[in-house]
Formats: structure tokens, sequence, C-alpha cells
């Protein structure tokens, strides 16, 4: 068994090249931990590869054979995992009456089901060595929803839901849990949302708001947005504290859409109509 180096084993989902998890795994590492990062495909992480800090790991979040064999090879080569990043997911982007379920229910599958399913294969090893962390990331947007990205707001908010509560449910077995909250942060995030929605089928009633729609999709994505290092370090330096923050919200809009949900509905969508011209 390879002995960790730094101490802490840190898993992350999502590591793909240019986007929150690959950095995150760098700001890890910079801080000396032994960092497991995973995504679909080795492929997509050959940034990572010639570099023996990182251990590279196959996983796909929305099956369950694939978390249970990444996570047993984890602890075979590591003997422990320290802390699990659910960072991998998709945006889904079209309107409420018209996205196909399949399209919920896959967006739903990676955003959501994918963390329960991580959470509930390393919550065992954690609870029995009595100390780890687990951090979610979720998201602004379901701090102030506005229109044509329904399914993946409501993924993330029920992610967000489902950290506080697993926060009181964890905290007897000394588990940190931690929602991370990302604002507009660069990444790969637009251009596999205009993928995707380039596959949605064309919209009934929706037809006129098509260029609204499309705008949404790489919203996050702006010469403003929070540069990925700047993100991944202050959310690394917060998840490594010793007392970490139980809701680390950070980037572009953070504030903005923080201050928006606590606004009075009307006044939050009067702002939404004239940013979405909706
Ligand atoms: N960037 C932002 O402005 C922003 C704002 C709020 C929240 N977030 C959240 O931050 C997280 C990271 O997103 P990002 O912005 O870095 O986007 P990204 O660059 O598109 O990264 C998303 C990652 O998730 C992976 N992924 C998708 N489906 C997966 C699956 N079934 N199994 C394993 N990995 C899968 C992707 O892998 P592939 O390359 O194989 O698709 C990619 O590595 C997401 O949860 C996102 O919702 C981002």
């Amino acid at each position: 068994m390879e002995k960790a180096y730094g101490g802490q084993v840190v898993i992350i989902t999502g590591c793909t090249t240019g986007g929150i998890g690959n950095a995150l795994a760098r700001a890890f590492a910079a801080e000396g931990c032994t960092v497991v990062a995973t995504s679909r495909s080795v492929r997509s992480m050959s940034d990572l590869e010639q570099d023996s800090r990182f251990f590279l790991q196959e996983l796909d979040v929305r099956s369950e054979e694939s978390v249970q064999h990444a996570l047993s090879t984890v602890l075979e080569r590591f003997g422990q995992i320290d802390v699990l990043v659910n960072n991998a997911g998709v945006q889904c982007v079209g309107p409420v009456a018209e996205v196909p379920l399949s399209a919920f229910q896959s967006t739903f599958d990676t955003n959501l089901f994918g963390p329960i399913r991580l959470i509930q294969a390393v919550v065992p090893h954690m609870a029995s060595r009595r100390k780890g962390t687990i951090v979610n990331v979720g998201s602004v947007t379901a701090l102030s929803p506005g229109p044509w990205t329904g399914a993946y707001t409501a993924s993330k908010a029920a992610v967000h839901s489902l950290t506080d509560s697993l926060r009181f449910e964890l905290k007897p077995f000394g588990i940190d849990v931690i929602t991370v909250v990302p604002g507009a942060i660069v990444s790969n995030i637009g251009n596999s949302a205009l993928a995707g929605y380039d596959k949605m089928p064309e919209w009934k009633l929706y037809k006129p708001f098509e260029a609204a729609i499309r705008y949404r999709a790489n919203l996050s994505q702006r010469p403003d947005s929070t540069p990925t290092q700047v993100f991944a370090k202050k959310t690394v330096e917060a998840i490594l504290k010793k007392n970490p923050p139980p809701w680390f919200c950070y980037g572009r809009f953070s504030t903005m859409m923080s201050i928006m949900y606590h606004m009075p509905l009307f006044l939050r969508d009067l702002a939404f109509r004239k940013l979405m011209k909706s």
C-alpha cells in the first residue's frame, strides 16, 4: 500500500482539463495532499498524467459499479479517503415545459444521484475512522432561480438541501460536510451546455425565445467570470481549515445572487426579466 504523503487523500469527481475539478485537484496537490483525480475518461485529464502527485482514475458518477470500483481501488492503494469532493455536474438548458423528461432524469442522475452514490459508498469508511470531509458542489443559480435552466437549478437546489441534512446526520461520526457554491467560474460548462442544447428537440411554444435560451447556456462564461485557479485556491483553503465552514460561496455573481435570495419575489422577478430578456 502506498503511503499518502501530506497526510490527506482527496478524491474529486469530474476533473476534466479546463474545469473546476481539475483546478481543485491542482490546488489540493499544491497543499501537499495526495489527489485522486477522476473523470469519465482518463484522456480528459491528460494534463495531470505525468505528475506523480495525481492518481488518475476513471469514474462515471452515474454508474454504481464504476463508483464501487474506483473507491475500492483507491482504498486498496492508499488505505484511506479523507476528503470526497462531489464536483462532477452537467448543465441542462431549455424551458421546463418542453425539456424531455429523459434530460431531466439524466441531469438529476449526474448532479444529485451521482453525489449520493459516492456518499453512500464512502461514509462507512469515513465513519469507521471517525473522520473525513464531504464536499458537495452546488450553484448560486439555486439561490435565485431564473428562467431556462429549471432542470439544472432544481438538481442543485436538491444538492443544497441534501447537504444540509447530511451535515447533521454525519456529525456524530466525525465527518464534516460542506456545500461549495460557485458563482460564475471559467470552465467548460458553457460549451457543454450548448452542445447539450443542440441535441434538444425543436421547441413548440418557445421558438421565439431561442436567442434568450442560448444566451443563458453560456451566461457563466464571461470575460469577467472568476478564473478557475482563483476559485480553486480559495475553495481548497476553506475546505482544509481545521474547522471548515458549512457553506462556502465564492465567485462572480455570488454576492448578487446571495442578495437576490433574500429579496422579495417581485423584485427578484423584475431583475431577472431585465437580465434574461424574458
Ligand atoms: N463554472 C461555473 O460557472 C459553475 C457555477 C456553478 C456551479 N458549477 C458546478 O461546478 C461543477 C464543475 O463544473 P465546471 O464548471 O467545471 O464544468 P465542466 O468544465 O463542464 O466540468 C464538469 C465535469 O463533470 C464531469 N462529468 C459530467 N458527467 C459526469 C459523469 N456522469 N461522471 C463523472 N463526471 C462527469 C465532466 O466530464 P466530461 O468532460 O467527461 O463531460 C467534467 O469533468 C459542476 O457541478 C457545476 O454544476 C459551475
